[in-house]
């Protein structure tokens, strides 16, 4: 069997806030395969982690008062969407912002770390792969899995993403077939564009259908998938056109687990995120994208040797069952 990888959602997104090295670094020492940063820019041209180039949720800009003439509102990929961007600012400006947890009331543990860790550039995360590899010395290279995030809409106002992308990698060695990178995309226009421009694997991301999966495979080597269309049927056809699969999200956190799999009934307590990976590795994926990557790389380990987990007591918590904010 080749190995399931285990990809480190915005690094260990559940323990820590997400996309910033303290998270990323965290994912590696649990046993992460990959790392996934997704990428925007600032108005200097800068590549930078965060999951979206509105930065109101998942950083302190909106306490910094030199900042408050920035706040706008733009269409971006049709959606109408108000706070700070990222193309607003320089990376000097970022760098005087500190990341805050993006689900403070789902991960309320996590706030302990608002302001204290920077939003990174992908080259730091570059950085701190290259650093970890020195370390393991000649064993197995951490992966990174960067997305591009709202590509159209950066390269409309004269942001292009793509050779940043590829020459922050290059940099790092990450450019040679067989390097452990996935690029991934929403946007299927922006992998085509990468297809003509690296040999790298490129993964087109999917969240509410298949769609045509021999057209995606004559430009993508996988497809990265809601869990809502990981059936077993779905994954077969995918494999029939040489397409690998990795879905998202697995989170541990009841909020965002079926209702047979949640233990308690309130959201931020965690549910059996152990059972749902076995679900979906006995349909046969390839990869997944999980906020807690101990847990995933425990449950792929033991699945691959046949073993059963040793289930891990979830951790209590005594929050009122108030509804989540954000993804
Ligand atoms: O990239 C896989 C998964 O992360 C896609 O969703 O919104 O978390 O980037 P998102
Ligand atoms: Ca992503």
């Amino acid at each position: 069997m080749s190995k399931i990888l285990v990809i480190a959602h915005r690094g260990a997104s559940g323990e820590r806030p997400e996309h910033t090295i303290e998270s990323y670094r965290l994912a590696i020492a649990e046993g992460a395969d990959y790392i996934e940063p997704d990428l925007v820019m600032t108005r200097d041209g800068v590549l930078i982690a965060r999951h979206e180039n509105e930065i109101g949720g998942t950083t302190d800009v909106a306490q910094h008062p030199e900042f408050a003439t920035r706040r706008r509102t733009q269409i971006i990929d049709g959606e109408t969407m108000a706070g700070w961007f990222t193309e607003d600012f320089t990376l000097a400006e970022i760098k005087t912002l500190r990341a805050r947890e993006r689900l403070p009331e789902l991960r309320p543990q996590n706030c302990a770390f608002d302001g204290r860790f920077e939003v990174p550039t992908f080259d730091e995360i570059m950085q701190l792969a290259a650093a970890t590899n020195r370390r393991r010395s000649g064993g197995v290279k951490i992966g990174v899995y960067p997305e591009t995030k709202h590509p159209a809409h950066f390269a409309a106002i004269g942001l292009p993403q793509e050779q940043a992308v590829l020459d922050t990698l290059r940099l790092h060695g990450y450019d040679a077939v067989g390097s452990p990178v996935f690029i991934q995309s929403f946007d299927p226009g922006n992998l085509r564009q990468l297809r003509g421009m690296t040999r790298l694997p490129l993964l087109q991301l999917l969240e509410h259908e298949l769609g045509d999966l021999g057209e995606i495979a004559t430009y993508a080597d996988g497809i990265g998938i809601a869990k809502s269309l990981a059936s077993a049927e779905g994954v077969l056809a995918a494999h029939a056109v040489n397409l690998k699969v990795h879905v998202w999200t697995f989170r541990a956190e009841n909020e965002f687990l079926p209702e047979d799999l949640r233990i308690g009934t309130v959201p931020a307590a965690h549910g059996d995120l152990e059972g749902e990976i076995q679900r979906f590795l006995r349909r046969g994926i390839d990869g997944f994208f999980v906020d807690f990557p101990a847990i995933g790389a425990r449950v792929r380990d033991a699945y691959i040797s046949g073993v059963q987990p040793l289930h891990q007591p979830p951790i209590a918590t005594s929050l009122p069952g108030k509804r989540p904010q954000g993804r």
